[in-house]
């Protein structure tokens, strides 16, 4: 039993209340010399009829209070206990190195299934830094909640239907390049589809041309289909590319023209529950007990828009899977979309409404950056990743160069392209979702500031310690763990007991940057510690494996945090 549950098990002897409501309630005190932990007394001042700092003082009085190598003090309202810096230590490291990558993980989803939709980029489109957000925050999300034991699904909802196009239909059968289409798919959809709205303004015929086709498509013609299915095929070995150069992968792709064909059962559905009014021609369901505008199903002239779509989608994810919850990484503009989405499912009588979530996330801006950009302003994802990866090749060789370090190029590349993927990663999930990420080169390169290099570097210095004291036969041993009672050690030490508290709390949220802020913080209590510290020319033989022990700790963590976050960690930097 650790720490945490055996103080609640006292507490719920003593108090009455259970061991899960008082485990909920404890806290992890904001500093360091509040104690390993807190318990607030307020929530049993109702009860007890008594004032929360009289309630903190009898507890502490209570003779039943008595846990091994834990002494507890009362401050005003609150009980904190401070476990014995040893036992604290020797605890800690064993639990991580026991449990290595499973360190955070519990069984909290046990049984449960979570849907995350994430990245659903529109096809035959570039796939730009804002769908990066989708994409890296959910892919984060996914990889939080199967820590914690829950079935993970992972949906890309592809913008894949709209009259757009009919337009590339007839755009390619016009001016289509086959060969360009298959060296650069989207760049050559996204030529003619700009040339297609030049050449309308010239001839409105192919305004009636491209309505025609989406006509066709709509109704299964093989031609047609046959030409949206190429691009949409194309479209996804170039999203695939991306997906795959940063380690991630769906379980469906099922677009938006999928449920474009539930259509019908959507419109039967809302009109057998009497929800659809007519508004101006349109079918609308009306949110006014909701405060927001009416959802619109169908327009005047009889098609679906991409909310119909959406609650079609809902209805197949809860078909197919039973959700738990039903997550949406979506932008946060489309914040009032998916309430309307919800509130119709709400108002139809479905119960899995409340389970469903938008997650949305800020702007991506660029501080003295210079890209490309295509198509309305937009840089491309690839470019970015491009740029930070030949960026941090020329760091990386100019660093090896000055420690004479022996690497191959083919190494050094390797290194560089995992570290610059990482460093724009990062980026993305450093701070809390909602805020606006500004892009920099000096900060996302900083190998000593708030950035992926500095974690990854940590690392795997760390790592060429343990290598290190491995080849002169040296072994971490945490049986000895309990000999780290410097005040760096403890400070390291609590930032990696706190770390599966933080992912637990950024499954809660959704915001994956409670953990870049619990290893950041591993890390720069690892290098304070380091700096001030040996670790293998310590003291004594025994202090060296006791501190091996904790090295191995602090890679342990970081690695998992990194992973979390979808960073793939370097053995060597
Ligand atoms: N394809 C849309 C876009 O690029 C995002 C789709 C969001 N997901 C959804 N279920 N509506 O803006």
């Amino acid at each position: 039993m650790d720490y945490k549950s055996e103080i609640a098990a006292k507490l719920a002897e003593i108090t009455g209340l259970t061991k899960e409501e008082i485990e909920g309630k404890i806290e992890i005190p904001p500093q360091l010399d509040m104690g390993d932990y807190a318990f607030p007394c307020f929530i049993l001042a109702k009860a007890l009829r008594k004032a929360p700092p009289v309630i903190a003082a009898d507890l502490k009085a209570d003779q039943r209070l008595n846990i091994d190598s834990v002494r507890a003090e009362n401050v005003g309202p609150y009980l904190n206990f401070f476990v014995e810096k040893g036992s604290f230590a020797k605890k800690t490291i064993g639990d991580i190195l026991s449990k290595g990558q499973d360190y955070a993980a519990t069984n909290e989803g046990a049984g449960k299934k979570i849907v995350v939709e994430y990245s659903s980029p529109n096809i035959a489109k570039p796939f730009h830094v804002g769908h990066a957000f989708t994409t890296i925050i959910g892919n984060s999300l996914a990889k939080i909640y199967s820590m914690l034991g829950y079935d993970v699904v992972r949906m890309n909802h592809l913008g894949d239907y709209g009259t757009q196009f009919g337009k590339l239909i007839t755009a390619y059968r016009l001016w289509g390049d086959e060969e360009k289409l298959n060296e650069a798919p989207i760049d050559e959809l996204l030529r003619i589809y700009v040339k297609f709205h030049e050449e309308e303004k010239k001839d409105p015929g192919l305004t009636d041309s491209a309505r025609e086709n989406f006509r066709k498509l709509e109704e299964g013609n093989p031609e047609e289909v046959a030409l949206w299915e190429k691009f949409r095929d194309m479209s996804l070995v170039v999203f695939d590319k991306l997906y795959k150069r940063m380690g991630m992968e769906f379980d469906n792709y099922n677009g938006e023209s999928y449920y474009a064909k539930m259509a019908d059962e959507v419109v039967d559905m809302l009109k057998e529950k009497n929800l659809l009014v007519e508004s101006e021609g349109a079918q609308v369901v009306p949110l006014d007990e909701y405060n927001i505008p009416p959802c619109i199903i169908l327009k005047s002239d009889g098609t679906t828009i991409y909310a119909t779509r959406d609650i079609a989608a809902i209805l197949y994810r809860y078909r197919n899977y039973h959700f738990d919850k039903n997550i949406y990484v979506v932008g946060s503009p489309q914040a009032l979309h998916f309430k309307q989405v919800f509130s119709v499912m709400k108002k139809a009588g479905f119960d899995f409404a409340d389970d469903c979530v938008h997650v949305g996330f800020g702007l991506v801006k660029f501080k003295n950056m210079k890209f490309s950009t295509r198509d309305g302003n937009v840089v491309l994802l690839e470019d970015l990743l491009d740029e930070c990866v030949k960026k941090t090749y020329e760091v990386i060789t100019e660093n090896a160069k000055t420690r004479g370090a022996s690497m191959s190029d083919e190494e050094m590349r390797d290194i560089a392209e995992k570290v610059g993927i990482g460093a724009v990663i990062y980026t993305y999930v450093k701070s809390g979702r909602e805020r606006d990420i500004v892009f920099s080169w000096e900060e996302m390169l900083d190998f000593e500031g708030d950035s992926a290099p500095y974690l990854m570097y940590t690392y795997a210095r760390t790592r060429s310690i343990l290598r290190k004291a491995s080849e002169n036969g040296l072994m971490p041993d945490p049986s000895l763990a309990d000999l780290l009672t410097g005040e760096e050690e403890y400070a390291l030490l609590r930032a990696l007991a706190d770390f599966p508290d933080a992912v637990h709390k950024a499954a809660a949220s959704y915001e994956p940057f409670m953990i870049s802020r619990q290893i950041a913080l591993v890390a720069r209590n690892f290098n304070r510690f380091y700096n001030n510290s040996s670790i293998l020319n310590a003291d004594n033989e025994d202090l060296k494996k006791a501190r091996l022990a904790l090295c191995e700790a602090v890679c342990t963590v970081i690695k998992s945090g990194l992973n979390l976050l979808g960073i793939e960690e370097v053995e060597r930097m």
